[in-house]
């Protein structure tokens, strides 16, 4: 596997959502400087979503304002409707993400209607976008199992891949939101989608509750999917999706892609300084097992 892989981080947004502590924009402009500077290029910094549902997002204009000094960087936001749309555009978002769902009760749960109606609120979105020369990423939750309806199968999520991806997406974004999924039904469901949306147009986003996102990865890579969603420290949840836990660490990622020969341009000890900085402000060790690993080594060098 010699050819690139493509990190999307997620820590600002998705690794922030969920945290009882919530990180002030000063922080987070702080945290997506840092994240830069270790080489991830493309970073999903923030929210515009109802403040009442996630509080953690608020000032998300400013995040994405604080941060058009980094040149050369590509930032991306959630937009679930077009009152989010006319924000983001306000603060230069570039990039924007509508978010879907494979399963009706975590539709619901998530964006308070189903997931025929979720389509019907993007199309003016991404209209709107297109024609304002801003390109629009797709996502969809629980592909791999949902907290409200259980299994999940490949076609359904096909089904609502093919629609994001007519609507005009560009990349459909896979979510395990709840980490259930296993190397097995994460290959079927990249075949089974790929008969929607070209394989080189797809991400996986997994989260690691069950401990499984590296081995999932590994198994859609052998499929041929190359963009991986990742948050640095494995911060992450959705606060909608009873049990969920973080997205798969960056620092574990690059860790296995770099040990494949697959080259991230990312610098591990400044990615592990951006970890450790952010890990402090919200008061808890990181998820990450590389994380703790080489601050453990790190230790041990100073004698600690
Ligand atoms: P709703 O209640 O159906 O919307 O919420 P509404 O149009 O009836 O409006 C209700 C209130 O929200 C109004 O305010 C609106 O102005 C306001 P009020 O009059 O009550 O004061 N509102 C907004 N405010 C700010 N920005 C907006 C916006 N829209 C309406 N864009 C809505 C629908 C989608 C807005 C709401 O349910 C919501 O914000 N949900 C948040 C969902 C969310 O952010 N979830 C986490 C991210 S998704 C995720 O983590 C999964 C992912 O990582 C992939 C994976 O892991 O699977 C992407
Ligand atoms: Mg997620």
């Amino acid at each position: 596997m010699s050819e690139t892989v493509r990190i999307i981080e997620m820590g600002p947004r998705d690794g922030l959502q969920n945290e009882k502590t919530p990180v002030d924009v000063a922080d987070r402009i702080a945290f997506v400087e840092q994240l830069f500077d270790a080489g991830l290029h493309t970073i999903e910094v923030g929210a515009f979503v109802s403040a009442k549902a996630i509080p953690q997002m608020m000032g998300s204009d400013q995040v994405l304002r604080g941060v058009s000094h980094l040149t050369g960087g590509e930032f991306h936001v959630l937009v679930p409707n077009e009152k989010g749309y006319d924000a983001a555009r306000a603060a230069g978002a570039r990039v924007i993400s509508v978010f879907a769902a494979a399963s009706e009760g975590f539709s619901r749960a998530n964006i308070n209607c189903g997931i025929a109606e979720s389509i019907e609120r993007f199309k003016p979105v991404v209209a709107r976008a297109t024609a304002d020369g801003v390109r629009v990423r797709g996502y969809i939750s629980c592909v791999l199992g949902c907290p409200f309806d259980g299994e999940i199968k490949p076609q359904a999520v096909a089904d609502v891949a093919k629609q994001l991806w007519e609507l005009g997406c560009y990349e459909i974004s896979l979510g395990d939101t709840i980490g259930v999924g296993t190397p097995l039904k994460a290959r079927q469901l990249l075949r089974a989608v790929a008969g929607s949306v070209p394989m080189a147009h797809l991400a996986m986003h997994f989260h690691d509750t069950y401990g499984q996102a590296l081995a999932n990865l590994y198994a859609g890579m052998e499929e041929g999917a190359r963009v991986i969603d990742a948050a640095a420290g494995g911060l992450g949840g959705c606060p909608f999706a009873p049990g969920a836990t973080g997205n798969v660490a960056t620092e574990d990622v690059v860790y296995m892609l770099e040990g494949l020969g697959v080259a991230t341009g990312v610098d591990m000890t400044k990615l592990l300084a951006a970890t450790n900085a952010i890990s402090s402000l919200i008061g808890r060790a990181p998820a990450s097992r590389v994380a703790a690993a080489l601050n453990a080594k790190n230790r041990r060098a100073r004698g600690g």
